[in-house]
């Protein structure tokens, strides 16, 4: 049925142009899919990242924006250049960062997700994309234990997310800072830990605060901050008249994979008035196994928690939770007015316009691909496969004690292992952090795996961070067989001065 009339011949010319056909979408589609399923099919076994350079990579994809269409054959190769140069995090061999593999459901429903094309900023635009994020965000919510007031909404990485999080902290412990400026107010400090995520100190310069406002708490030899640390540092402050606005408590560090003990930490903040912001963007995957769920103990205490489901929860990017313990905090801190999108809800019956409730107005349904992809697999299966990345940690870090060349650089924390390499009889620590630095880059240029670096304690360290459902202990083996044979060209080629 349609509801389109023919008008009269006075009306401009139809212009069809950018409108594709059913039919050719469903052929262009088609071919794209197989191209994805080629992809899939490469994952498990094949390299990780093919052997590129900034001009080859630049000279391959490089086009000019045609005046006229490409016919479909022409944008088919194109696209598949585009992914015969790009890297593969979803492979088997890939360690590095904390970067998810991205679920298959989740990367089929992007196109439905682009084709609704919903703006989750309001719910008249998006009623099921909306209703579906704060399905999910229940859904976690209830997971870390925080209560029925609590709310909170997707938003486009952690970074943001710690952002949004500090601004909620800020206004609470300043109300008149939204609308004034810091200008002339009290001073407000954060407290994390050294080995809190940048993103904290990034945001503490945003918010107006500096840099200089985060104090960096010391940590205890599993690099988790120290409580009795934070308290010094925090009387200091007091005795100087600076506000303590919030303590961000790491639930699975950067580096290492450490947790920061929350409750302690808790117990803190309760006392001097501060918000408990929990950093999870990578260990809060592990509230869907009961297993290592206990972890996270006190984090149902936090006023507000980043969770990535692009990190450990294997979703597509980007879809990171901020889930706060008091719903209407959000709207305090980012409500806004404008005539152009108010609504009379006396008349039409619409639910929450999360653009108002975060720091993005436009917002796009990145819900989608996490939600399906945990109705897709269940919750038993994300718990049995982040459970499995622990244990193949574990394994990692005992086949390092077991090879004489190779050593520990902190014990494995959640599913991140990191170790150095060295050769027999080699004691001069500078040169074995110039050493393991250059095998680490030697390892990501070879592509056959792909680890990162690690700072730990002040050294350098190889970190393998598991959270590509596609990796296992073979994986895991030809990272250590590289890394010998690597370490042992290198070292002996003496390039390391
Ligand atoms: C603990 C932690 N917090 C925040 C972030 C930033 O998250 P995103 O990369 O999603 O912006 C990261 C990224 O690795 C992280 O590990």
């Amino acid at each position: 049925m349609t509801l389109i009339r023919p008008v009269g011949p006075d009306a401009p010319a139809t212009v069809a142009d950018l409108d594709w056909p059913p039919d050719r979408a469903r052929a262009f589609g088609g071919s794209v899919l197989e191209l994805y399923v080629g992809l899939l099919e490469e994952l498990a076994h094949g390299p990780t990242s093919p052997q590129l350079t900034t001009a080859g990579v630049r000279e391959a994809v490089a086009l000019d924006v045609p005046e006229g269409p490409l016919a479909d054959d022409a944008l088919l190769a194109h696209l598949r250049t585009i992914v015969d140069h790009s890297l593969r995090p979803g492979s088997g061999g890939f360690m590095a960062y904390i970067s998810g593999a991205g679920t298959v459901p989740g990367a089929l429903v992007d196109l439905l997700a682009s084709g609704l094309n919903a703006n989750a900023g309001g719910w008249v635009l998006s009623p099921a994309a909306t209703e579906v994020e704060l399905q999910l965000v229940r859904y976690f919510m209830t997971l870390f234990g925080l209560p029925g007031g609590a709310g909170g909404n997707l938003v486009n990485g952690g970074s943001l997310a710690n952002l949004s999080a500090l601004k909620l902290a800020r206004d609470r412990a300043d109300a008149s800072v939204r609308l004034d400026g810091v200008r002339g107010r009290p001073a407000l400090a954060f407290y994390g830990s050294a080995e809190t995520h940048f993103t904290v100190d990034r945001a503490a310069d945003v918010l107006g605060l500096g840099e200089s406002a985060v104090r960096k708490v010391g940590v205890d030899d599993r690099l988790a901050m120290r409580p009795d640390d934070l308290e010094r540092l925090i009387e200091a402050d007091l005795a100087a008249g600076v506000v303590p606005a919030a303590i961000i408590a790491t639930a699975g560090t950067t580096g290492t994979g450490a947790i920061d003990p929350i409750e302690e930490l808790a117990d803190i903040a309760a006392r001097v008035g501060a918000w408990l912001h929990v950093d999870a963007a990578y260990g809060g995957a592990i509230v869907l196994s009961e297993k290592l769920r206990p972890l996270l103990h006190g984090i149902d205490r936090a006023d507000s928690i980043t969770f990535d489901a692009h990190k450990w929860l294997y979703a597509p990017l980007i879809s990171t939770f901020l889930l706060v313990r008091d719903a209407s905090a959000l709207n305090r801190s980012f409500s806004a007015h404008a005539a152009y999108v108010e609504q009379d809800r006396d008349v039409a019956d619409r639910g929450s316009d999360l653009g108002f409730e975060g720091l993005q107005l436009s917002r796009s349904f990145t819900a989608l691909h996490v939600w399906i992809g945990l109705l897709a697999h269940g919750r038993a299966a994300f718990a049995r496969r982040i459970e499995h990345d622990v244990e193949l940690a574990n394994w990692l870090a005992d086949r390092v004690r077991a090879t004489p060349e190779l050593e520990l650089a902190c014990r494995p924390s959640l599913s991140i292992c990191c170790y150095r390499y060295r050769p027999a009889g080699v004691t001069d620590e500078d040169y074995l952090d110039r050493l393991n630095t250059r095998v680490m880059t030697e390892l990501q240029v070879d592509g056959r795996v792909f680890p990162s670096n690690a700072d730990v304690q002040g050294r350098a360290a190889i970190r393998a961070c598991l959270v590509s459902y596609r990796t296992e202990a073979a994986h895991l083996q030809l990272l250590l067989d590289l890394t010998l044979e690597i370490g042992a060209r290198v070292h002996a080629g003496g390039i390391v001065i």
